[in-house]
Parts: structure tokens; sequence; C-alpha cells
């Protein structure tokens, strides 16, 4: 079997004898993951594919023969070689005495590792497909907690099922949505289904970045890297460790940014702002946009390399006004959460206002919903009518009417065009909105029914 397919995890708190071991192994052609503590490593010990561990016995706040102990409960059949220094002998006896397959003494040298590492490999076969498997399996129902969140049509059932499939690989996935649809809650339902559920979850809310301090925030700084940075800190990849990093609004990256970020994801190695170590990055990619990427790629504004880097699996949540079966259990959800806030009882829905929700197009989606419920709640003795919605009786914005025929300046009209069209859009918008308080009559048609006497040739 070729060396390429064969994938080692290193776990070392110290960067450097990470960087030695996985350079060494690379060489060779074995594909290296790396950890800094237990904690990392046993998060990827359940996520990826390995084939053999190489494990430093001794690490601070850290019993490497605990993290050992705990390695061969997930997975028995996985070599695990200790790295110890001379003096600490004791421990891989200990260690080889648990199971351990082998050791190495400090310094490492290349032979040795590549001695070790190659018989371990031999003896044990392969390991690595059987890994995501195992995850799927266990995982395969644990989808299905986002009915209880997010509703019962057809479309969260494929959503539930999708989120299940790919909670326990490790590929990055990007969320698509309109604002308000649910995607950070999408996010963290993965995270929670998936085998780095104990990891952290941090979300970067990457549209409220400066350019200018993405890449202290995204990689870290070191002390005096720049004016004011007057201590080390870690970036948001460091703090997510072998959890999930939740990128959310990715199409707010500048370009220049977008080349940082897809070098980060892609070589698995960050450099701090100022520093010089490269630190391994255990965490896994989840990304969200309220925009159609394809679209930005297309024209130019995001890159299609990182397009694909962070699209290995696309999850599209659909609005709510397409999954209009929600909208009830939802509302009676938030309804509950907020009579129980305010301390009311006996509240509900009466019919007209339960119609009204549904037949609400939800620009602002579930976010939307939710806030009017609440205020629904406040305003409202027991029965939740209509008026107490406050909903508007048209649709909001042009754009939200499917049957809106007023296209957009298109880039390249003319001033004159482009004047043109949003005074257009602007006339249909106020129309819209006074059919809406009138309840669809116009006002000469009415005059046209209380007088005989008026012309109605208008109409
Ligand atoms: N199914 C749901 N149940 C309960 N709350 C929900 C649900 N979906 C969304 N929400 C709530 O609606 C709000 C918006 O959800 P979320 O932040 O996940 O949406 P988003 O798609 O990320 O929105 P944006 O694009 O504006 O960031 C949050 O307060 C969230 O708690
Ligand atoms: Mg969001």
């Amino acid at each position: 079997m070729s060396s390429e397919s064969r994938r080692i995890l290193v776990v070392d708190n110290e960067a450097e004898t990470r960087n030695v071991l996985s350079r060494i192994l690379r060489r060779e052609g074995y594909e290296c993951m790396e950890a800094a503590d237990g904690e990392q490593a046993l998060v990827l010990v359940r996520c990826e594919p390995l084939d053999a561990i190489l494990l430093e016995v001794r690490m601070p706040n850290v019993d490497g023969l605990e993290v050992l102990r705990q390695i061969s409960l997930l997975d028995g059949e996985l070599p695990v070689i200790i790295v110890t220094a001379d003096d600490l002998l004791r421990h891989a006896v200990n260690a080889l005495r648990m199971g351990a397959y082998d050791y190495l003494i400090k310094p490492v040298d290349n032979v040795e590792v590549l001695r070790s590492v190659r018989t371990a490999l031999r003896d044990h076969g392969s390991n690595h497909t059987r890994k995501p498997l195992r995850g799927l399996s266990e995982q395969g129902q644990e989808g299905d907690c986002l009915k209880n969140t997010m509703g019962s049509s057809g479309a969260i059932a494929t959503l539930s099922a999708e989120v299940s499939r790919v909670a326990c690989s490790d590929f990055t996935v990007l969320i698509l949505g309109e604002t308000g649809a649910g995607k950070e809650l999408v996010s963290r339902a993965i995270h929670a289904a998936s085998l780095r559920a104990s990891a952290p979850f941090e979300a970067v809310d990457c549209g409220a970045i400066p350019d200018t301090l993405f890449e202290s925030e995204l990689f870290g700084h070191e002390k005096g890297a720049f004016t004011g940075s007057d201590r080390t800190k870690p970036g948001r990849f460091e703090v997510a460790g072998a959890g999930t990093l939740f990128l959310d609004e990715i199409s707010n990256i500048s370009r220049g940014c977008q080349a940082k970020l897809l070098r980060v994801i892609q070589e698995k190695k960050v450099t701090r702002v100022g520093g010089t170590k490269l630190l391994s990055v255990a965490a896994r990619v989840v990304a969200a946009s309220n925009v159609d990427l394809e679209t930005a790629v297309t024209k130019g504004v995001f890159r299609s390399d990182l397009f694909f880097r962070i699209s290995e699996f696309v999850i599209r949540i659909p609005p709510l006004r397409e999954r209009k079966e929600d909208i009830v259990f939802l509302a009676q959800r938030f309804e509950g959460q907020a009579s129980r806030h305010l301390g009311k009882v006996g509240m509900h829905f009466s019919e007209g206002a339960l119609h009204r929700l549904q037949d609400y197009s939800w620009p602002g989606n579930v976010r939307q919903l939710r806030s009017t419920v609440r205020r629904a709640v406040l305003l409202a003795d027991e029965q939740i009518l209509e008026e107490h919605l406050g909903l508007p009786a048209a649709p909001p914005f042009p754009a939200e009417n499917p049957n809106d025929d007023v296209a957009m300046p298109e880039d390249g009209s003319s001033l004159k065009q482009i004047v043109y069209r949003i005074t257009r859009m602007v006339e249909k918008t106020a129309l819209v909105r006074a059919l809406g308080t009138t309840g669809g009559t116009k006002p000469w048609q009415r005059a046209c029914s209380a007088s005989t006497t008026r012309p109605c040739s208008a109409r």
C-alpha cells in the first residue's frame, strides 16, 4: 500500500517536535495531522480516518498514559507509538504494557521513526476508510433533532438528514440561506451532532472584522507584532482547537483576505502575525452566506478556489415562505417561550392570526417570526389576534413579490436608464402598499361604485 494513502497523527505540546516528526513523515509521502494536546488528539481520533499515532507521553497538564488509554477505548486497533525522553523510559514501559505498539526516544532519529511507523502500519493494515463509516452509522439518527427546533416540513426532514450525514465527516460545509433562516442554528447542530461536540464551537462574524485586523483576529498575533499589541493573542483558528470554526457571512471577506484564508484552510497551518512558528490547525470549517456565492464567483468578487475549498458539502436552508407547514409549529413554540418569559398563561392564537402568519412572506424569516410573536404575546391578553401581529398588509419590498416584473438596473446601464428603472420600482412599491391598505380596491373603483354619476373610463 502506498505511504501517501496513510494518515499519521502527531501529538505533542511542543510545536518544534511536531514539526520535526511531521517533516520526516511528509517527506516519505505520509499525510500528517497534528494535535497540541490530549483533548485535540481524542477529537481527531474520533473524527478523522487515522492509521497510526505518535504520542508524547509527557505534556503539561495532560497524562499521556490516560490519553493512550482513551485512544485504545475509542479504537483498540490503532497503533500508538510513544515518544518520550530517555530519562522517562519507565513511561514507555508502562505504555507498552497498556498496549502501545512501540516507543521512540527523544531526540528522535529519522530512520527509527520511519522504521517504527512502517512496521506499525504493516502489522495493523489500513484503518483509513473504516473510521468515517463508523461515525456516520453512530450518528444516524441525531440529525432528527432539527425537527424539534425547525419544524416537520419535508424541507426540514431533508435538511436534518443532510446534517446527520455530514456531521461526522471532515468535509467543509457551506450553509446558504436568506437572513434569519437559521444558518447559525444549523451550523451549531452540525457541531453538536459531530464527534467534535466536546471541543469548542467558535463563531466568527466575517462581516464585522475590518480588513486590517483580519489576519490577527483569525490567525492570532505575537506580543509587539504591531502598535498596541501588548500581549500574545491566539487566533480564532487556534481557539477553535479540534472543534468547529464557523465563518459567518464569508462573502464579506475581501479578495486579499480570501487568499490568506485559503492558504490556511488548505495547508492546515497557521502563523500568528509577527510570529515564525507554524501552528497546526485541527478545526473543521463550516461557512455561511446569505448571498449566492456561485454568482459572486462568476462576478469575480469571490475566489473560485476558496469557494470550492469551503463547499465540499453545501446545505441550502429554504426561506420560511417556502415551508409554510413549519410556520404554525414555530409560532406556537415562540409563543410558549414568550409566555413563560412574560409569566402569561392561557395564551393562544385566533384562527385569523394563524392564517395571517401563514399568508405572510416573512422576508426576515424565523428571526422576524420570533420577534413578531414575542411582541404579540406582550400586546395580547389571552387570545392573539391578527392585529396583535402588526404585519403589513402587503409585502414590504418589491423584490419579495414573486410576480415582480421590474428588473434591477444591470451593470453598464446608463444613468438615465438607472433613474428610470429605480423610479418604476419605487412607484410600484408605493402602488402595492396602497392597494394593500385598501384591500386591493383602487380608489377610483370605490368612487365609481359609490356614485353612478362619475365616469368610469379611468378603469
Ligand atoms: N428554528 C428555529 N428555532 C428557534 N429559533 C430560531 C430558529 N431559526 C432561527 N432562529 C432564531 O432566529 C434568529 C436567526 O437565526 P440564525 O442566526 O441562525 O439565522 P441566520 O441565517 O444565521 O441569519 P443571518 O443571515 O441574519 O445571520 C436567531 O435568534 C435564532 O435563534
Ligand atoms: Mg447568522
